[in-house]
């Protein structure tokens, strides 16, 4: 059950944005009232001496209340995506299998209705002693992203997020072809000549994480606030909201930093609310929607 009310620093036309901890922020929603809580959780064992079990329970049990909230507070059709960057194992070319086992415990109260991969091509080059110097490892380019679900059926529609059909699909659909079977022996019949307004995309989600020009930054910069660096880019909020809600419901970003998702939320006219602890980022977080009643 929901708590008393509490007062977010700022608001906006369709958002609250608050300054506090996340498991007791969310603790003031209802039950099942929210659609999508889409977030990127600090990754503790970047602070931690090396991987080991106690880290990996360490986190989980920093972490697990803040789960029980947000599976108390997502519809039964609601989704919780979360992307989780991996880890090397301290002074060693290996990784750490912790994001499983923290998968494998969210898996015991969350359906994983499908995992995504964010693959960005301007990551640099590590573990760089492994990858530049020895050369026995090759680029890390891609991070997780888990579509964690409350039932077998969450609301998501992937004709809201088709991507431009490629050359060759474009010329099938321009010129025909003859139905024939492939050759993996799948036969292609002709429903896949009709043009559906688009291609449905893979689960790799192919964004450069490279923004030189970005308001927010300069807004921050002119305001002597920190500029928050470890910042999604807006294209990964924008598909999971327009894939897994429809405009008027509500998106929660519990570890919100420069508060990308409530931005991307509020263009796409879903009502949102963001958490985040750190009180620059909160401020810092608040000019990206101006200086006007938007913020207040
Ligand atoms: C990876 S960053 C999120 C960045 C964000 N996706 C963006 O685009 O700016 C994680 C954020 O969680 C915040 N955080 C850490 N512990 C928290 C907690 N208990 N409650 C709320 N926020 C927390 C950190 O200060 C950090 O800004």
């Amino acid at each position: 059950m929901a708590k008393s009310r509490i007062t977010p620093a700022y608001t906006t036309r369709l958002g609250r944005a608050f300054h506090g901890d996340a498991a007791d922020v969310l603790s003031h929603f209802a039950d099942e009232s929210v659609s999508l809580v889409f977030t990127s959780p600090p990754f503790a064992l970047r602070r931690q001496k090396a991987y080991g079990n106690v880290a990996a329970d360490e986190y989980i049990d920093w972490f697990w209340p803040i789960v029980e909230q947000i599976q108390r507070i997502l519809r039964p059709d609601g989704s919780f995506v979360m992307e989780l960057g991996g880890a090397w194992n301290r002074g060693s070319g290996t990784r750490s299998l912790f994001p499983y086992e923290l998968l494998i415990r969210l898996g015991k109260v969350f359906y994983l209705a499908q995992d995504f991969y964010w693959h960005n091509p301007s990551r640099l080059p590590t573990p760089a002693e492994w990858v530049t110097i020895r050369r026995t490892r090759v680029k890390e380019a891609v991070t997780h992203i888990w579509w964690l679900s409350k039932t077998t059926e969450p609301q998501a529609d992937n004709r809201r997020v088709l991507v431009p059909y490629s050359k060759s699909m474009k010329r099938l659909l321009k010129d025909g072809y003859e139905p024939a079977m492939r050759p993996s022996q799948h036969e292609i019949g002709p429903h896949f000549q009709r043009d559906n307004g688009g291609a449905i995309p893979p689960n790799v989600l192919t964004v450069p994480n490279t923004r030189s020009y970005d308001e927010y930054l300069f807004k921050c910069r002119e305001a002597g606030l920190p500029i928050h660096h470890a910042r999604f880019p807006p294209e990964l909020p924008d598909f999971f909201i327009r894939f897994l809600t429809s405009p008027g419901q509500l998106v929660i970003d519990p570890f919100a930093g420069s508060n990308t998702t409530g931005q991307v939320a509020e263009g796409l006219e879903r009502k949102w609310a963001s958490v985040e602890i750190n009180a620059d980022y909160v401020a810092g977080s608040r000019l990206r929607f101006g200086t006007s009643k938007e913020a207040a």
